[in-house]
């Protein structure tokens, strides 16, 4: 067979009307961005790019989440805010490394696509050298709005137009859903082009691998206590087989491992973040990996309700996210759902 580029591909979803040509441009953008991020996390300590990022008189950069950026945080924003300036394809962006939404310099055309995401997902694993990657998401800019603010942003996922996530480990690897099913691309390092692996990935339904990082299991609310100790009891325990657990910590990694093998991967509520409403990022990290996951076949939730049907009510809202394998989530939703309607 062939090997069938990016851009081809992007022509044929274009021929069959899933994206138009502004969207598609769009994706090429980001994935030519994400080659320059491979390049640069690649380096490593050759680059200058390990590290933490340092602002005024030296002291540590910390972004809108109060955590301390990597230089390779900072120089992953810089390349996709760059990159995605002038071709006429955004009406703004937004990301994880700024409070507010970044507008299109008015030197530039605008388009009618929102793009948001979190340049380097993963970050503390950069100077251990784990796999770490890129998340992003495409909305709809809304009717008659010249200048976008973070209200128009927050729109739910599924009204999510596309996304992908790039992970950077031994391959660079592209996945991406425009709403037409899940696909990965390779990228060729001779070529220089992305080159479609894997077409219509499905999920399996079952699962016998979790992630979750357990040292947070004394924080945990009961339900998570309860279905977590049942898989830790294997083939002894109620759910009568054994389970493999997995956590790299980047979860572009484990999703990918979802993504090829099936799976389930869980960042719930837990007493320490209670307040902050979960660890991971709505709508950079959540909705994009939901939409991906949903397109092949798995299940996305918060533990209480389908993660994409969430209205946001903040650019950088954080929610449970609990995903992966179709009848893995129903069982640890439904043990929540159980918990929260006997405790009102
Ligand atoms: P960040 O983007 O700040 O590096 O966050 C990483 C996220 C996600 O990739 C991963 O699943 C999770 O945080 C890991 O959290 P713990 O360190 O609490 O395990």
């Amino acid at each position: 067979m062939k090997p069938v580029s990016l851009i081809q591909f992007l022509i044929e979803e274009r021929r069959a009307g899933y994206i138009n040509a502004e969207l598609s441009l769009l994706i090429e953008v980001v994935a030519r961005a994400c080659k320059r991020i491979a390049v640069a996390t690649n380096k490593g300590a050759l680059g200058d790019v390990l590290g933490m990022a340092t602002g005024a008189g030296d002291a540590a950069s910390v972004n809108i989440q109060g955590e301390a950026q990597k230089k390779l945080d900072v120089i992953s924003n810089e390349i996709l805010l760059e990159a995605n300036a002038w071709g006429g394809h955004l009406a703004a962006c937004a990301s994880e490394e700024m409070e507010d939404p970044q507008p299109i310099p008015d030197m530039y055309p605008k388009g009618n696509h929102l793009l948001l995401f979190d340049p380097l997902d993963g970050s503390s694993n950069i100077d251990v050298n784990v796999s770490v990657g890129t998340i992003f998401s495409v909305l709809r800019c809304p009717e008659g709005v010249v200048n976008p603010k973070a209200a128009d942003f927050l729109q739910p996922g599924t009204a999510q137009l596309a996304a992908g996530y790039v992970v950077y480990g031994p391959a660079t690897v592209l996945v991406l859903t425009s709403g037409h099913g899940t696909h990965e691309f390779t990228l060729d390092r001779e070529v220089g082009s992305f080159v479609l692996s894997r077409r219509d990935i499905r999920i399996p339904q079952d699962a016998t691998e979790f992630a979750i990082n357990m040292s947070n299991q004394r924080h945990w609310q009961p339900a998570m206590q309860r279905y977590i100790g049942e898989l830790l009891a294997g083939s002894e325990g109620p759910r009568g087989k054994d389970f493999n657990m997995r956590w790299v910590a980047s979860m572009v990694a484990d999703v990918h491992r979802i993504v090829t093998r099936g799976g389930v991967f869980f960042y719930p509520l837990d007493a320490k973040i209670a307040q902050q409403g979960g660890k991971l990022r709505l709508m950079y990290e959540a909705n994009p990996m939901a939409f991906i996951i949903e397109q092949a076949g798995g299940a996305a939730s918060t533990g209480q309700q389908r993660l994409m049907a969430l209205q946001p009510t903040g650019l950088h809202q954080r929610v449970p996210v609990f995903l992966g394998s179709k009848n893995e989530v129903e069982v640890a939703v439904q043990y929540h759902q159980d918990d929260a309607s006997q405790h009102g």
